[in-house]
């Protein structure tokens, strides 16, 4: 037996055993891998169990989601961050569901909203067994160590190299009767749990006989750098306006509604500016200032919130007003506000019931 066939022969052994149970790992469908794989998308696997669990839970099939509105997708989506996956993962099922069938191919599956090369593979494979390769980050980095693949040659060729590499795994893991679903969650498995970013448990790997990067010590130099991060700070200044007490016993807080085009658009959120009927018609009294800070790919982002508590008899006008400036505004329970929330205002609403008690 040649090493390669040695090594995926091992690896697979190794997967069989040691596979961590997750819900999406149970009845592998082509709708629920393809859930999953869209939600894990820059989100750990372990923020992602519970949301997979609720968003199948609602929506169980293609047409259901299809058939949802866009705002109760969101909802369920609420709190994973990256919004435009929610918006993508809806166009796509409208389409899927029009055409009553899943596409089939690389190709295909390329041309749906929200799936990229990494996912076209990730689908075929662990749902239905084709012979197609994954490449992620835990596997650039499995990869990366095994060969000793460095990126001198600029990161085209370097990402090239590693698909190759990918490709000839589930290749040659084909030709010994293992099953591709088993070779590249194999892989990614092997990546998250063995083969991690710092301190690598070699010792416990089942590949690290044939592995360049551990014979020559070199675990740590791969993958190798890429330029480093150009951070863009964002500062936001934000109101969170509380109204409650003696003639509404919950807590509320006033939101406004992200429209199209705006940052985190389809979401509701506190509050850029107080609006003007409200200085009109109640007196504020600051209970105190909140401070969160949230990464979003480039983006580092301060938020500082001014907690207040009005007090007045008019400000339920702005529910009721029918002045269009007024619509996007709504007050919303503050212990269960039932809209969706983006995870910086939740965790802004988090802190101001903590300020409350
Ligand atoms: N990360 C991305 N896809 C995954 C999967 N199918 N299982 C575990 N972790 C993953």
């Amino acid at each position: 037996m040649s090493k390669a066939s040695r090594d995926l022969k091992s690896l697979a052994n190794w997967f069989e055993r040691q596979k961590r149970i997750l819900p999406w790992r149970e009845n592998p469908s082509v709708y629920r891998v393809w859930i999953s794989e869209i939600m894990l998308q820059q989100t750990q696997v372990i923020t992602v169990i519970p949301y997979f669990e609720r968003f199948i839970s609602r929506f169980p099939d293609v047409e259901s989601l299809a058939n949802a509105s866009f705002e109760e997708v969101l909802l369920h989506w609420a709190g994973l961050g990256y919004y435009s996956r929610a918006r993508n993962l809806h166009r796509a099922a409208k389409i899927i569901a029009q055409r009553q069938i899943f596409p089939s191919s690389r190709e295909e599956w390329l041309e749906i909203p929200g799936v990229g090369e990494y996912t076209a593979g990730a689908i075929l494979s662990i749902a239905e067994n084709q012979v197609e390769p994954i490449l992620d980050g835990n596997v650039e980095r499995v990869l990366s160590r095994f060969h000793c693949i460095s990126r001198e040659k600029g990161d085209q060729k370097y990402k090239d190299v590693l698909w190759s590499y990918a490709r000839k795994a589930v290749e040659q893991g084909h030709s010994l009767a293992i099953k591709p679903s088993v070779t590249n969650q194999a892989l990614m498995e092997l990546g998250a749990t063995v083969c991690t970013p710092k301190n690598p448990k070699c010792e416990t790997c089942p590949v690290s006989l044939g592995c360049q990067a551990h014979r020559d010590g070199k675990q740590e130099s791969f993958p190798p750098k890429k330029k480093p991060k150009e951070w863009v700070r964002i500062e936001e200044s934000l109101f969170c306006i509380l109204r409650g007490g003696s003639t509404v016993q919950v807590s509320e807080v006033l939101l406004r509604f992200r429209k199209k085009g705006e940052w985190r658009s389809g979401l509701w959120d506190l509050l850029e500016e107080i609006p003007k009927s409200l200085v009109k018609n109640s007196t504020r009294k600051v209970l105190g200032k909140i401070e969160t800070k949230h990464v979003v790919t480039r983006h580092k982002i301060h938020r500082v919130t001014e907690v207040s508590k009005i007090k007045g008899t008019h400000h339920s006008l702005l529910t009721a007003s029918d002045d269009s400036d007024l619509k996007e505004y709504r007050w919303v329970s503050l212990d269960c506000p039932e809209v969706p929330l983006g995870s910086a205002a939740r965790k802004t609403l988090e802190a101001a019931r903590g300020l409350l008690q």
